[in-house]
């Protein structure tokens, strides 16, 4: 069992120790609109607010080998050129070692006596990344080295930079200065914007075109210029500009050198693009240059970057005696909700950054895991993904980040959408007890005149689904509900369609689903108690109608939903049924199982417990609770895309992560502890043994685990951007720990095995700070604690 790396949760990071990780395992910089991905051997790329329109550094997906490109130092000693973070170059070093941190990355690379330290980050405040670079000859000779910086432009649109070379290969511009080098393709036009790589003393020498650099025939492995220790003056007209600046060291013994290097991103306004024709404005990269150019300075913004960190880790902490536990609560699930609320599912190792907007039911559950941490920008958020609704409850399934409009190649038609926009506001106020969210004025689809209250749009959202049943009284799917790939509708035998588009048959549909049943009675339950609240005082026959439309699905799901020993996952086209004892294959499926379980439809006639039962017995295997059992071993042309995967893998039969939180939660409402404790650390990666079969980063979640019935079972894929890290995170905090905001204050409810003893969790909520020391003793039950601002310590037995 070969181990890559270790915790050092002290300093919250993660140590890769080994380079050749079995994936390439990657770290996210920056929190406010300028974002890195970067990898343990400094690979990735950076963009300014989209991933897509807006992309700095070029990156290749799909490169031979996997993670070619990114920021590239390359130190000539002799005859000797090597890397810090191994790649590209893969001369073996004396020591190597990448540090993960919290908005941060570390590389040391060591060979013959030289240190390189290499520190990259996204200071708060700016459009840049800050690299620091420090060379220390630990041996006893002098040493005279060369060494060279290198990134490789993207040509802003990452999507038409990959695509459209008739243009591309003839757009590109640079200037150059003697300490930066621009890159300033298509500015001459339409953009305002540029970005650049400084350094903080000049250079002995640049390259800014690629093939003068590299060579024409040799990859990154390879640059012909420092292989022959020479820089070749290039000026880039068009083909692919790039910056590498060339510096000449002399490092007596025991002598260190620091340089820093600031990768930058800059928008002038249209009167100040220019400083004289055909010239960019660089007063504003100079001057970023310069917040950065000392030791001094880069601390200084290396200190506010942890600060933040610290403020932001300090809201939530726990002490208990499972460090697996502590770790993944205090550092590695809250940091994976911010970034994948920054990054939505845009950009990261699986996902190009040119594909998917943001999701509508994705970033409304994104809210659950950072709603403690940003508020503000979960409010902003709300109110923009509101923004995308149609005036008929429907909403845009995605929006681009950039315009914040509904993306119309997708359209809508996902049934489950509009039910999530109640479940994020929800976990907004019970958060902030901001009601005054529900009177901001909202539009429909962006467009102005169309104002309502955000209220409003909460309410059309719940009509939405409440009038759009099928004969069984259940939410007619749409094109899907929250499973992608149950494509009822879709009928497709084309491979040139889109699943998620296609719905070649729709008339007299009767496809309907008990997994937005669960979500309708669940959201239905909170909708009324927010509606009944003091603070928004709806009418009474208001909360009755939305109790009433939640009671009758209740009855419906009781009627026609249950399979006798679990819920049934669906009715197709035709009215069969999906997930039932009755089929082949799939005779149960996992997302009904958890939102009717949430939902506690039935609890009393023992419902819940028996689809818990059933969820364990057929679903749950070594690692998590697959998506559905037995997989689907051909293609259903009326199921659509779940059935186009192999089994074990994605939507069928793979542990789809996402979901697994709802069984735990349905677990955690039902009393039953040690079901809901094992489920949670199945899916957890602190306490996944075997890193080299996981194969992705062991410090995240990852959307999917391979499944029993797959040829390689628990090996991950798509890690970071994924709904597991806000699920898990509402599932650790509230369900498991049982910390539980409410509109009065907060609640404690545990549900967690009786063994782990006493844990402690400092929580700040709104104005107030609880030191809270839960005593387990197994007597069970919940404590209620009023809020009011300031500080309090309370030891509560349990
Ligand atoms: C992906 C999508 C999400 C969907 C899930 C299940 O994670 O981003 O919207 O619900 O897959 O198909
Ligand atoms: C595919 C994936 C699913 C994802 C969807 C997004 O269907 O299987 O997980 O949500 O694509 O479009």
């Amino acid at each position: 069992m070969k181990q890559y790396g270790y915790f050092d949760d002290d300093v919250r990071e993660f140590v890769i120790t080994d380079p050749a990780t079995p994936w390439p395992w990657i770290n996210y910089l920056g929190s406010e609109d300028f974002f890195s991905l970067i990898s343990n051997t400094a690979g990735g790329y950076c963009f300014c607010k989209d991933a897509k329109f807006r992309r700095i550094l070029r990156y290749r997906y799909n490169g031979v080998p996997m993670d070619s490109g990114g920021r590239y130092y390359y130190i000539k000693d002799g005859d000797c050129v090597w890397n810090p973070g191994w790649k590209p170059c893969k001369t073996p070093l004396d020591r190597y070692e990448c540090r993960h941190g919290m908005g941060y990355t570390r590389i040391i690379g060591e060979k013959d006596g030289l240190r390189a330290e290499a520190q990259f980050f996204v200071p708060r405040g700016s459009r840049c990344e800050v690299h620091r670079l420090r060379l220390t000859n630990t041996g006893a000779a002098g040493k005279c080295v060369q060494l060279y910086s290198f990134v490789e432009w993207c040509l802003w649109n990452a999507s038409t930079d990959m695509e459209n070379f008739q243009r591309n290969l003839s757009t590109g511009e640079v200037e150059i200065g003697d300490r930066i080098l621009y890159h300033k393709t298509e500015y001459r036009e339409r953009r305002d914007h540029y970005a650049f790589l400084g350094a903080n003393r000049p250079f002995d020498g640049f390259d800014t075109d690629r093939d003068a650099f590299l060579g024409p025939y040799n990859g990154f492995d390879a640059p012909q210029q420092v292989l022959q220790g020479t820089s070749g003056h290039s000026v880039a007209h068009g083909w692919s500009p790039v910056a590498a600046q060339r510096f000449d060291l002399n490092l007596a013994p025991g002598a260190t050198e620091e340089l820093i290097f600031v990768l930058g991103y800059v928008e002038n306004t249209p009167e100040a693009k220019f400083s004289a024709p055909g010239v960019i404005n660089k007063a504003p990269a100079e001057a970023m240059l310069r917040a950065f150019d000392t030791t001094e300075k880069v601390d200084a913004a290396f200190a506010a970057l942890r600060a933040y960190w610290d403020d932001l880790l300090g809201r939530f902490s726990l002490r208990s005696s499972v460090p697996e536990l502590d770790r993944t609560v205090n550092i590695w699930n809250q940091y994976q909700c911010m970034v994948t609320f920054f990054m939505s599912r845009s950009a990261s190792y699986f996902e190009s950054g040119i594909g998917r907007g943001m999701g509508f039911r994705d970033s409304n559950q994104d809210l659950a895991g950072i709603v403690h941490l940003i508020p503000e920008r979960a409010r902003q958020r709300i109110l923009d993904i509101a923004a995308t609704q149609f005036p008929d409850g429907g909403c845009y399934h995605q929006y681009q980040p950039l315009t914040k409009r509904g993306n119309h190649d997708i359209g809508g038609g996902f049934g489950d959408d509009p039910l999530w926009l109640i479940f994020g506001t929800v976990a907004y106020i019970k958060e902030t007890g901001d009601f005054g969210i529900l009177e901001e004025r909202v539009p429909f689809d962006n467009q102005a005149g169309t104002e309502v209250p955000l209220l409003e749009h909460l309410k059309i959202s719940f009509s939405r689904v409440a009038g759009n049943l099928g004969p069984h009284g259940l939410p007619l799917i749409g094109r899907a509900d929250w499973n992608d790939c149950l494509n009822l509708n879709c009928f497709s035998d084309n491979p040139d369609e889109s699943f998620q588009t296609t719905e070649n048959k729709t008339e007299g549909s009767r496809a309907e689903s008990l997994m937005i049943a669960g979500l309708f009675v669940a959201e239905g339950k909170d909708f009324a108690e927010l509606l009944a609240r003091p603070e928004v005082a709806a009418p009474e026959a208001e909360v009755a109608w939305v109790q009433e439309a939640v009671g009758r699905m209740e009855s419906a799901v009781k009627a026609h939903g249950w399979d006798g020993e679990w819920f049934l996952r669906a009715y197709d086209y035709y009215g069969r049924k999906i997930g039932s004892s009755e089929n082949e294959e799939s005779k149960i499926f996992i997302e009904s199982q958890g939102w009717c379980g949430i939902a506690r439809i039935g609890a009393v006639e023992g419902l819940c417990d028996k689809a818990l039962d059933a969820a364990s017995k057929y679903l749950e295997c070594e690692h998590g609770l697959v998506l559905n059992a037995p997989a689907f071993t051909s293609y259903i042309k009326d199921y659509g895309e779940i059935s186009s995967y192999p089994q074990g893998y994605k939507e069928n039969g793979g542990i789809f992560c996402h979901n697994n939180p709802w069984i735990i939660i349905a677990e955690a409402m039902a009393g039953r502890a040690e079901d809901a404790w094992r489920h949670y650390c199945k899916i957890s990666p602190a306490f996944a043994k075997d890193q080299s079969l996981r194969k992705v980063e062991p410090y995240v979640f990852c959307q999917m685990v391979a499944g029993a019935e797959a040829a390689r079972p628990g090996e991950g894929k798509n890690s970071w951007l994924t709904g597991t890290a806000a699920w898990t995170w509402k599932t650790v905090s509230e369900f498991i720990l049982g910390i539980k905001p409410q509109y009065d204050g907060l609640l404690v409810e545990p549900c967690i095995p009786v063994r782990i003893g006493t844990y402690r969790v400092r929580r700040r909520f709104r104005d107030a700070e609880y030191d809270l020391t839960v005593r387990l003793t197994g007597r069970g039950g919940s404590f209620r604690i009023p809020y009011r601002p300031g500080f309090q310590a309370l030891e509560i037995e349990l």
